[in-house]
């Protein structure tokens, strides 16, 4: 940009950037004043300035939260992270700040720190969302499943291909693709989740949204007014909402025309909230918005999963063969049909999915939320309001106590504890606990409380239909006949695979 041009976009955003700057200033004196008061110790007070941790921060979160967990293990403590020092809570004060409301424990100003919405625009009061997830879709899985399980495998095999021959894919685009198609299906029906357009934003708006935050989080935060305007990421965001909005326009009218008229009704997600938008208050715009919302919530998410349990998966070949086998005894006993029934079945499918999330965790910690009021825990500690608040995770799943032999990858982990067959460290009042859904203070990785993730009963069944048709239709080993596991990218807390990584498929010869 030349120098004219740059003045010129500073001179037209100059009271936005004189409000932001009075607004951080503001801010900045509060948490110093706040912080310098604290008695809360401080992780690495001796180790460095706020900047020299920050930067340790940047570069080796997961050990800092360790570090965190070993010497303050039942104790509150702040830790400075991306966006400032946190609190960080022991998972066991949970049980008291889960049920507080959120006019107190506030989930939406949490989330929102976390993806940078000031910059973003992204609206993280998800009641709406949330409510319809849990209403419309958790309970009606056992009808919508037959077209998930029609769509997974019809959408795997279109994506892999025939793979006649060992081919090498890079996993995680493939898998990106056949998360947005599967789960299109049921976002927005059998047709338009295969329509270019779908696909293309509903992939690539998380992926440059995550690359804006990322951008966004690689400068102190009081720099990220001016930083935005540097991040052409940002742009292509908002580029996609509008783009969203005049693809589902015409959509929307038209399905607005057959609730008039009586005519029968789409079963998607786009109709189910159509069919509650009035009484909720929710504008036409909102709902090409919320589609866009809901595939960030879903499809990035599951597609990392499903992507870390390939990587775990391609390099035990004895697994895949031990998941065949389970997949088609489950299917023989419900007529080769992938039922919801069936899926709850396959437990060492279930146990895998658990142990590669507990192994492969997307953030070290949990809980972002900020505290709007005060509140004393039992053990006396204060959390004052205006305060960001977490727990940590990495550490929980990789605990001794809770798990033994945590750096063992125990792909039966989960399936003995549930069918009893190995003593429960945890001591739940039911082994069902030990379910990939299920969540605990000992397992996060759908967070936790209230807020704690409503799909992931959903992504859980979309995950099992992807992976059963993965290996059955295709024979997976790594390229160059590598026998390590794929390493995986950290920035601060946040975790990911590497989108990169190839995979090489083979189709199963059916048997004669
Ligand atoms: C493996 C896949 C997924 C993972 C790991 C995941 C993880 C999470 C996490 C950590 C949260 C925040 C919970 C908290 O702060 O306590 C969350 C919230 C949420 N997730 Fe998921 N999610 C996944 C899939 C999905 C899917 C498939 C959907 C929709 C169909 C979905 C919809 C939502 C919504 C609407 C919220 C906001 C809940 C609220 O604010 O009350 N997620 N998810």
């Amino acid at each position: 940009m030349e120098v004219e041009q740059l003045n010129q976009v500073l001179l037209d955003r100059l009271p936005v950037l004189i409000s932001v700057a009075l607004f951080t200033i503001t801010a900045y004196a509060v948490s110093s004043l706040w912080n310098g008061k604290s008695t809360i110790p401080l992780l690495g007070a001796g180790s460095g300035n706020t900047a020299q941790r920050r930067k340790e921060y940047m570069t080796g979160a997961a050990k800092l939260y360790q570090k965190g967990y070993d010497t303050f293990r039942h104790q509150v403590y702040r830790m400075t992270t991306l966006n400032g020092d946190r609190l960080i809570v022991p998972p066991e004060a949970l049980e008291e700040l889960r049920n507080m409301p959120d006019d107190v424990v506030n989930n939406s100003i949490g989330l929102s720190l976390e993806v940078e919405s000031k910059y973003t625009g992204l609206v993280t009061d998800s009641g709406f969302a949330a409510h319809m997830v849990r209403s419309d879709l958790t309970r009606n899985l056992n009808r919508i499943n037959p077209g998930l399980a029609a769509e997974a495998e019809q959408t795997v095999e279109e994506v892999l291909g025939p793979c006649d021959d060992w081919t090498s894919q890079v996993a995680f685009t493939q898998l990106l693709r056949i998360v947005a198609i599967v789960s299109g299906r049921i976002f927005l029906g059998p047709e338009l989740c295969r329509r270019e357009e779908y696909i293309y934003a509903s992939t690539n708006y998380t992926v440059h949204l995550f690359q804006a935050v990322k951008k966004l989080k690689s400068w102190h935060a009081s720099l990220r007014p001016i930083a935005q305007y540097f991040i052409p990421e940002l742009r292509t965001v908002f580029e996609h909402r509008r783009k969203a909005r005049a693809f589902l326009a015409p959509i929307i009218q038209e399905r607005k025309e057959a609730m008039k008229n009586g005519s029968d009704l789409p079963d998607d997600m786009l109709q189910w909230m159509m069919n509650k938008a009035e009484v909720n208050g929710v504008s036409d715009e909102r709902l090409a918005q919320l589609q866009l919302d809901l595939s960030l919530a879903a499809i990035h998410t599951t597609t990392m999963a499903v992507t870390d349990l390939l990587c775990d998966v391609v390099i035990r070949p004895d697994l895949v063969d031990e998941l065949r086998a389970e997949i088609k005894q489950v299917l023989d006993g419900h007529d080769g049909v992938a039922t919801t029934h069936a899926l709850y079945e396959m437990k060492l499918l279930d146990s895998v999915m658990r142990e590669s999330q507990r192994w492969n965790p997307i953030s070290q910690a949990r809980f972002p939320r900020y505290m709007t009021k005060p509140v004393t825990l039992k053990d006396g500690t204060q959390i004052p309001s205006g305060i960001f608040i977490e727990t940590p995770l990495g550490p929980v799943n990789n605990d001794p106590k809770l798990y033994p032999e945590p750096d063992v990858f125990d792909p039966y982990r989960f399936h003995d504890l549930r069918n009893a067959t190995k003593p429960d460290p945890i001591n739940y009042k039911t082994r069902e606990q030990y379910q990939f859904v299920t969540v605990t203070k000992e397992n996060m990785a759908f967070g936790y409380g209230k807020h704690a993730c409503p799909g992931r009963f959903f992504a859980a069944n979309e995950i099992k239909l992807i992976m059963i048709h993965i290996l059955l239709r295709y024979n997976l080993r790594m390229p160059d006949g590598a026998t390590e596991r794929y390493s995986r990218f950290a920035h601060g807390a946040t975790e990911a695979p590497n989108p990169t990584n190839e995979i090489e498929f083979k189709r199963v010869q059916p048997t004669s």
